[in-house]
């Protein structure tokens, strides 16, 4: 063969790479609203930048007529590129090909780019289109996910791992997401289920549609599998780029800084009323967010699921940081089970990551019921605990108002290695709110004290229900103030230096950024361990 002819070769295998399930197929791709898996990984990287490796790589299965429909790739992409000048490892399930399903031979590309991923300490981004396993090759298949877990595995809290679901995804194709750090789904066009809706229909006789199954709403909302939602394909990959620029490229690095021209020291006026005067009144902690970060740049993680906690990253004075915040506006910021679960994988992949954790602590408790023991809140809420107790990251925490209870141990306090606590004036803190309180610490007292104004009662006029609710509400409300001028305030907890200072609410940046900057140095380690044994 001549060189000409090799080239010509080359040219032809290529094309059929590209080809790959062919124009029908990627037309009926465009018609539902997706690109193709090029176009994806194109989107996806820098210009220019993206090096595919196994382009060549076929299938190698011989039964259901599988040898006449082999294509170069077998319909995953795999390579590396740069987001932001770092690279990144990135693979592309191609739908038209057996419905990007996953072969013995394309699980091996994967494998392959996530070994080099971990040698390098680069991201692993995966953009999942697919059936899952190769109905056809079987036990192959499967072993093929099975070794891809046993990588997200291995390479969990290593290498940041993202997802973004792009297509109907089954089985395995949402499986590995589900190790992974953030998935990333879009809306209309991207499903994640571990059977689809025949199987079910076949099974349980339950007739469900694809989007109230797995939509992107579904698992934003309801499951929490997801935690971003884009409107297209093209928006769920520029919100994938955006989330690298908050982390590191592996867990011995530290975040890239970006500059900014907001001032260290801005003072804000408006966070000094921005606690309303009724301590059950609800006001929004996104806007203390807004008003205290660089910028008033906020990128939420799970904005549509658990929504009593609000979870994200942030900038201060161009340092990444994770944000974790209860939220008035919604339950009262009540933590219950799926709070729980939310904030303390956010915590962890914070701490994993070297990103600093600033919380801000409007807390009412967890919340009581039989709904909430029943599904396991002390289990759920225990994962909250152990995930800030562990976390050796700087940890800021800033009390805002209600610190009841359990809760005010488990949010980032003093006790578990919190490096600075901050209150506002109008921070309580106390075992439960004053109503509550009162009715427990006082309930004899009361109860005489309605006796007594019976027994003293003028005779005329008959001491009726009324007026014993009456002066009993007039007692209590003494009691509730007493008891909120004792406890409902920071400077019991101030006094034992369990709240570090007590400031005033405009001039929280700075305090937080002049102790993000004293703890860069910070070393701190667990305990040698295998690992711990976090309740899950
Ligand atoms: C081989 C597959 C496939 C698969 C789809 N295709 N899934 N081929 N193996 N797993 C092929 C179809 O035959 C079809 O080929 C093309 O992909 C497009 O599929 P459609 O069904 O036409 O698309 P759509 O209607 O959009 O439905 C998509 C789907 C559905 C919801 C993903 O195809 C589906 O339910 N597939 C099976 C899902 C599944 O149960 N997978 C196994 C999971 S078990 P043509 O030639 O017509 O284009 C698993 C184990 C992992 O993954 C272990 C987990 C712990």
């Amino acid at each position: 063969m001549t060189v000409q002819a090799k080239l010509h070769e080359l040219q032809r295998r290529n094309a059929l790479a590209e080809e790959a399930g062919g124009a029908a197929r990627r037309e009926r791709q465009h018609r539902e609203g997706k690109l193709s898996a090029r176009e994806r990984v194109e989107l996806l990287l820098d210009e220019g930048t993206f090096e595919e490796t196994d382009r060549f790589v076929t299938h190698r299965c011989t039964d259901f007529g599988m040898e006449a429909q082999k294509v170069p790739g077998d319909g995953f992409i795999t390579g590396h590129g740069r987001i932001h000048g770092r690279v990144v490892f990135v693979f592309a399930q191609d739908f038209t090909v057996f419905g990007g399903s996953l072969s013995e031979t394309n699980a091996a590309k994967i494998i392959k780019l996530m070994d080099m991923a971990m040698r390098v300490g680069a991201p692993i981004l995966g953009l999942n289109d697919s059936g899952g396993a190769r109905i056809q090759e079987g036990v192959v298949s499967l072993a093929g996910y099975a070794d891809i877990f046993l990588r997200n595995t291995l390479a969990s809290g290593v290498v940041p791992q993202i997802s973004a679901i792009m297509g109907p995804c089954a089985g395995g194709a949402v499986y590995s997401p589900a190790i992974t750090d953030f998935t990333l789904m879009v809306d209309k066009t991207s499903y994640m289920f571990v059977t689809g809706p025949d199987v079910i229909k076949t099974v349980t006789h339950e007739e469900v549609t694809k989007e109230q199954l797995g939509g992107a709403t579904t698992h934003n909302e309801t499951s929490g599998v997801a935690h971003l939602m884009a409107h297209d394909d093209a928006e769920c990959l520029a919100m994938m780029r955006e989330l690298l620029t908050f982390l590191p490229s592996n867990n011995l690095e530290d975040p890239p800084r970006k500059p900014t021209q907001d001032p260290v020291d801005r003072a804000d006026s408006e966070l000094d009323t921005l606690v309303p005067e009724a301590a059950n009144q609800p006001y929004d902690i996104k806007d203390v967010v807004h008003h205290i970060v660089d910028d008033g740049y906020f990128f939420e993680i799970h904005e549509h699921y658990a929504r009593n906690i609000v979870v994200g990253f942030a900038r201060m004075n161009g340092r990444s940081v994770g944000i974790v915040a209860n939220q008035p506006a919604f339950l009262a910021g009540v933590l219950d089970i799926n709070a729980s679960v939310k904030a303390a994988r956010f915590v962890r992949f914070c701490d994993a990551f070297n990103i600093p954790l600033i919380t801000l602590e409007d807390v009412p408790g967890f919340l009581p019921g039989t709904q909430q023991e029943h599904g396991g809140i002390i289990r759920h809420g225990a994962k909250l605990l152990y995930a800030y107790a562990e976390a050796t990251v700087p940890k800021l925490t800033v009390i805002t108002r209600k610190a009841y209870g359990g809760a005010y141990c488990v949010m980032s306090s003093k006790h578990i290695r919190t490096d600075l606590n901050l209150a506002w004036p109008t921070a309580e803190i106390a075992v439960m709110g004053p109503e509550g309180a009162v009715n427990i610490v006082y309930k004899r007292e009361l109860d005489q004290v309605a006796q007594q104004a019976q027994a003293v009662w003028p005779s005329g006029r008959p001491f009726t229900e009324e007026d014993k609710m009456k002066i009993l509400a007039e007692a209590r409300t003494e009691k509730v103030e007493e008891f909120r001028e004792r406890f409902a305030n920071p400077y019991v907890a101030a006094e034992r230096g369990y709240v570090d200072a007590v400031i005033r609410p405009s001039e929280t940046r700075r305090h937080l950024i002049r102790a993000l900057e004293m703890l860069d140095t910070k070393r701190d380690k667990n305990p040698p361990k295998k690992h711990g044994n976090i309740p899950l």
